[in-house]
């Protein structure tokens, strides 16, 4: 099993070193079928660059890009969570195909709450916690939020691809 992940702030890089975690980003690839569930990661990295309420990181293990995610502010209402700014959206999750299954998910989960709750306390903006959704038919993505301390607080209907779940994890 994998044993751990760092997550990189794109935004906190200079140009050179973005430029070369963008390169590996576009390098990352999805399962069979795994579209429905997530966006083109390079896409999903160059729109987080691109949109000041977004936070994008590429998930690293043993010294290599394995994922991408990112962290929004103010948007926690896509997720079906009632209000906007009481929760950080955790969007754009993706762990490479070759590297699925050795519980790099949970760990980038768990991190990725970690760099939101250190965000809530040098910008002093209130959040909770973290919440996303997904898709009810995605047992590997509610088997590695469940793992990664995300609890399910219902239902969501808004999405494009079917059912989801809401998940919660509070700091
Ligand atoms: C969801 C995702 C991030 C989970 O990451 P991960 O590193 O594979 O997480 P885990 O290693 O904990 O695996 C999760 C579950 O999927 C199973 N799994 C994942 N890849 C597998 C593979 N290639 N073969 C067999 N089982 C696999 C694991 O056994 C585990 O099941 P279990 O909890 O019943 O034991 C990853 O599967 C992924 O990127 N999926 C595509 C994008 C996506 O769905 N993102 C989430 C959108 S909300």
């Amino acid at each position: 099993m994998a044993t751990d992940v760092w997550l990189i702030s794109l935004q906190d890089l200079d140009d050179d070193a973005r430029a070369i975690h963008l390169e590996a980003v576009a390098g990352l690839e999805m399962g069979p079928g795994q579209d429905r569930f997530v966006g083109d990661p390079l896409r999903m990295a160059l729109t987080g660059l691109a949109e000041e309420s977004r936070r994008p990181y590429v998930i690293e293990s043993a010294g290599r890009a394995v994922g991408v995610l990112t962290l929004q502010a103010a948007a926690a209402r896509l997720a079906g969570w009632p209000d906007d700014h009481s929760a950080w959206l955790l969007r754009g999750f993706l762990i490479d195909r070759r590297e699925q299954g050795r519980g790099l998910g949970p760990l980038a989960a768990a991190a990725a709450v970690s760099a939101a709750q250190k965000l809530t306390a040098r910008h002093h903006t209130g959040e909770a916690g973290v919440v996303l959704s997904v898709n009810e038919a995605n047992a590997a993505g509610l088997s590695a939020y469940r793992r990664a301390g995300f609890v399910d607080r219902g239902q969501y209907t808004g999405g494009q691809a079917g059912p989801q779940r809401i998940m919660f994890r509070s700091f």
